[in-house]
């Protein structure tokens, strides 16, 4: 495997030895230890054409951790103000000698034309509506670490699935560990052909958090929305919004989730955020020992 593109496609075995790798680092991060030599001589760039704190933030950390060298590429300071191309882009850092490259666009396709045209790696740091590997991946650890086990698990995702390149990386993911997924949100902010991937869409709340071990809200994308999509967030929070009186009808073990930046009192509510029970911060840690692992396992050649 040179690039790491989508979810889709990748195996229970491929995903599971990322995992364990990721368990490696993460054990070593808990433990003080973030000096390695893996990726020694080696140059990560990314380039990120839409913002980002937590993907980009990590990706740069775990390959600075692994020794490698890193540039960040800034899209408002660089030559794509100019008027250069995505590819003419991605193959002058190629020229550069990179290894991998790490990219975000707000169009489907970006990691994948780029792949096709360079000789590092290229990893998806989330483009447009279509997927958010590393997201999924680190959201499956951090389930992986709580419970032990995947098979059998009860997920919830919900809120604004159409605009959500996180649920539909993780409905594929999750589906793939053995983990049963409903999903909910507005009538207006679901997809058309959501029928077709695999998942259970329900009709309420209820039904859809009913004995889940894990509820994921997402975040209401107004960047992506062209208007007239929701009622005011207020009236969202009281329908779709994540509380303790919602979460009753959960797994007594329930974990809620949320890929960040959260919209405080939006999505999850102030009786669940900043709880026991919120894994958001979790997840950012576990994103760098999943992107660690990552970096390790395709420089390295072991995907
Ligand atoms: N979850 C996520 O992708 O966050 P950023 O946009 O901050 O990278």
């Amino acid at each position: 495997m040179k690039d790491l593109l989508a979810i889709r496609g990748l195996t229970s075995e491929t995903i599971e030895s990322i995992l364990d790798r990721a368990a490696y680092y993460k054990t070593s991060l808990d433990n003080g230890n973030k000096c390695f030599d893996k990726l020694k001589g080696k140059l990560v760039i990314t380039l990120f054409y839409e913002n980002s704190t937590r993907t980009r933030a990590s990706f740069e950390s775990a390959a600075k951790y692994l020794g490698a060298e890193v540039v960040n590429i800034s899209v408002a300071s660089s030559s794509v103000q100019k008027g250069e191309t995505l590819i003419d882009t991605a193959l002058t850092l190629d020229a550069m000698k990179a290894d991998v490259i790490v990219v975000r666009h707000s169009l489907a396709g970006t990691a994948d034309a780029m792949a096709g045209c360079v000789k590092a790696h290229v990893i998806n740091g989330g483009d447009g509506l279509h997927a958010h590997p590393t997201q999924a991946l680190l959201d499956a650890f951090t389930i992986k670490e709580k419970f032990g086990y995947t098979k059998g698990l009860k997920a919830a995702i919900i809120g604004d699935i159409k605009h959500s390149r996180v649920a539909r990386s993780n409905i594929y993911l999750m589906r793939t560990l053995g983990i049963d997924v409903n999903v909910y949100g507005p009538a207006t902010l679901m997809p058309k052909g959501i029928e077709q991937l695999p998942c259970n869409v329900c009709s309420s709340m209820e039904e859809a958090v009913k004995d889940c071990n894990v509820v994921m809200t997402l975040r209401i994308q107004a960047e992506r929305m062209k208007g007239g999509l929701l009622p005011a967030l207020g009236e969202y929070s009281k329908a779709f919004g994540i509380n303790r009186a919602v979460l009753a009808g959960a797994a007594d073990d329930v974990m809620v989730m949320h890929p960040g930046p959260v919209n405080r009192g939006v999505e999850l509510a102030y009786d669940v955020l900043d709880t026991d029970i919120c894994y958001k911060d979790r997840q950012v840690t576990s994103g760098l020992a999943v992107r660690m692992a990552l970096l390790d396992m395709l420089a390295g050649g072991e995907l």
